[in-house]
């Protein structure tokens, strides 16, 4: 059985649509952090954001986290910033192997303008967010992330290939013990 399979990544590059096919591929169950959150909060993302703030909600993602260590057989997605924290990243570890999803910046961005529902992007200029924003989280994804998938040009479903062998590769070269 394969081990869960958390994908990681800035808003927009997929997390959640490939999530859900390596789901389908695997037989893993389907979870994404930002569900569990507004479940856990009773509110929506953006609701949450502005009654409570943004420390509000990252608290609420790592408790979220710390409810998921031990759980089996789920493919996880995370909201963008979830991995700023030291205390989450170190939770990944223990919860399963991670996959960095991205992309090129001018393809996520064209899917993060398709909707209003990331509080972050909603500035007076949601280019220059997202560019900034993008830019010093890279080397946290890098950190964070067993390797990494470009979904550039790939369906959904070639993505969520790309992570499988991904993952194999990945237990294949790990010590075993
Ligand atoms: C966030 C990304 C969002 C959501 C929240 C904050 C971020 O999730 O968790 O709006 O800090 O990048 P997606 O990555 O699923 O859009």
């Amino acid at each position: 059985m394969l081990p869960n399979i958390i994908f990681i990544g800035f808003m927009g590059s997929g997390k959640s649509s490939v999530g859900r096919h390596v789901a389908g591929m695997t037989g893993h169950r389907f979870l994404d952090t930002d569900d569990l959150v507004s479940q856990k909060a009773k509110q929506d993302i953006p609701s949450i954001f502005a009654a409570h703030g943004e420390e509000y909600f990252r608290d609420l993602e790592t408790g979220c986290l710390k409810d998921l260590v031990g759980i089996c057989g789920v493919v996880l997605a995370t909201g963008g910033g979830l991995i700023l924290r030291e205390e989450n990243r170190a939770l990944l570890k223990k919860i399963g192997v991670t996959v960095w999803l991205d992309a090129e910046p001018d393809v996520i961005f064209e899917r993060v303008s398709r909707n209003s529902r990331r509080p972050l992007l909603a500035t007076e200029n949601p280019r220059e967010t997202f560019d900034r924003l993008r830019q010093a989280r890279l080397p946290t994804y890098e950190a964070a992330s067993d390797f990494r998938v470009d979904s550039t040009g790939l369906t959904h479903a070639q993505a969520a290939k790309c992570a499988i062998e991904g993952i194999r590769r990945t237990l294949n070269s790990r010590p075993r013990g």
